[in-house]
């Protein structure tokens, strides 16, 4: 199924109209996957996570897909024991495709899917150095809520931090808001 399509590049010699796409579906696995291997910081799982990711929750996953190539995706799903709670997993744009509003398509695109899934709220979790993610999330009404899932609130420089959320030492900034 296509949907919310119809906005046309304009950079990088590119003239390609931009779509939407979702769900996805396993065959999507090895692009997503090149494509996150193109966008750090994001970690890069194996294929096969992928490949999973898009087996069980394919239905709210999306990808940007120019004419001919896939320019960036969306991972995410609604968390298991909160079904009005979505989960953001990942978001990347292929490089030759950045700054052309297709992470903004995506993103808006993610606020009508999740709502249509049934959630009500929507967050994902971003390193405190990613300054370009924290800039995309907030110019969509994503605010920091580190308090969300009880983890001790730390400061970093004015903006408030779930500290050690994934336990790996670093903490996170978790981007919430409501879908109303
Ligand atoms: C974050 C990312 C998805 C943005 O994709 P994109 O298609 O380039 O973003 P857009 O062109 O739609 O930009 C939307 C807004 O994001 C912000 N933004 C995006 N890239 C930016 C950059 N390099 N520097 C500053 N702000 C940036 C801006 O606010 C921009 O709005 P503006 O152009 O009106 O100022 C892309 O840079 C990426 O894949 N990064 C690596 C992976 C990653 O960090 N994912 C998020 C992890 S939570």
């Amino acid at each position: 199924m296509e949907r919310n399509n119809g906005m046309s590049g304009n950079g990088n010699n590119r003239n390609e109209a931009i779509h939407v796409l979702t769900p996805l579906t396993r065959d999507l696995a090895p692009e997503v996957h090149r494509i996150a291997g193109e966008a750090p910081p994001l970690d890069v799982y194996p294929l096969h996570v992928y490949a999973i990711i898009l087996r069980d929750f394919g239905r709210t996953c999306m990808a940007a897909v120019a004419v001919a190539e896939t320019a960036g995706f969306v991972t995410g799903y609604l968390a298991g024991d909160r079904s009005d709670r979505y989960f953001l997993w990942q978001i990347g744009v292929g490089m030759a495709f950045r700054r052309r509003g297709i992470g903004g398509l995506l993103l808006a695109s993610t606020l009508s899917l999740a709502r249509e899934a049934g959630a009500r709220e929507i967050f994902a979790t971003v390193d405190p150095e990613n300054e370009p993610s924290l800039l995309l999330f907030s110019r969509q009404g994503f605010k920091p809520r580190p308090g969300l899932f009880g983890d001790p609130v730390v400061d970093g420089g004015g903006l408030p931090l779930a500290g050690n959320h994934y336990r790996t030492g670093n903490n996170q900034v978790i981007m919430h808001r409501p879908l109303p």
